[in-house]
């Protein structure tokens, strides 16, 4: 299958259109400027500035610590690094529940002053009044179904959703629901395969997976558990490419000791 290098800039046209073609969508999370780099040189259709960055970046339990003006500043460092991968960014905690009036004054702040092609934002027919209304003012939405971190303490696990009736049918409803809205695609997140298939295969927007199963028109992971940075985690969805962890330990580890015993610098490493 084609990797659509030659385009210039993937668009949400490109991403509907990659569903149509049946070729599968790839994006990762990027939080800063040298990884987004690399991961645009690698062929990322889309980088995601999730607010996972709360956890991975900030070392947050959870994701709803991160605020408006942090999200603006890892988004302003992918975007500068972006030159063809799309680059959607997540709404924060408490900048788009509480009515739809405040969540446009956020989704306008964050869309001008970082740059980004997109947001995404948690939830179904709770959310459905702000996520009018920003698609109202231009701006692409993505919907995030499935396991909503921003609400784990409702939740109280991160156990997967969707796996009786009643959720199940739920989520049907809202991603139905996204999409009639005007929703470019829909995130699931830690759902059974067979729940992310059926999504997909009633959706005409593409729908991304994250712990979702195969069925779906493309995958996301957070890019510090796929190089293996994030020590001890392991969910059963995730494929670690590295084991950075290890390798930069290594790395430090020899620093320390190059440095103590007087072998860095060496004559050729000084002026
Ligand atoms: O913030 C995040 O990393 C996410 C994941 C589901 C990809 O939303």
């Amino acid at each position: 299958m084609s990797q659509h290098k030659e385009i210039k800039r993937i668009t949400t046209n490109t991403l509907q259109k990659m569903k149509d073609d049946g070729e599968k969508i790839a994006m990762l999370t990027a939080y800063d400027y040298s990884m987004a780099t690399v991961l645009d040189d690698a062929g990322l259709d889309v980088l995601l500035v999730g607010d996972s960055a709360s956890n991975v970046m900030a070392g947050h339990e959870t994701t709803l610590p991160i605020t408006l003006d942090q999200m603006i500043y890892h988004a302003q460092s992918v975007v500068r690094a972006a030159k063809r991968s799309l680059v959607l960014i997540d709404l924060p905690f408490g900048t788009y529940q509480g009515n739809s009036r405040e969540a446009l004054n956020s989704a306008i702040r964050i869309m001008k002053e970082s740059g980004a092609h997109g947001l995404k934002l948690e939830g179904g027919a709770e959310i459905m009044e702000s996520v009018d209304r920003i698609l109202c003012a231009g701006i692409p939405v993505m919907g995030h179904l499935g396991l909503t971190p921003q609400s784990i303490y409702k939740f109280g696990t991160y156990a997967v959703r969707g796996k009786n009736e009643a959720e199940a049918s739920k989520l049907m409803e809202d991603a139905a629901l996204l999409q009639q809205a005007g929703c470019f695609a829909l995130l699931l997140e830690k759902i059974p395969a067979k729940l992310g298939m059926e999504v997909s295969q009633m959706l005409k927007i593409p729908t991304i997976g994250i712990g979702a199963g195969n069925g779906c028109d493309g995958q996301v992971l957070v890019i510090n558990d796929m190089i293996g940075l994030t020590k001890g985690f392991r969910p059963k969805f995730l494929r670690q490419y590295l084991d950075l962890y290890e390798e930069i330990r290594l790395a430090g580890e020899s620093y320390v000791s190059d440095v103590k015993s007087k072998a860095f610098p060496n004559n050729s490493e000084q002026y």
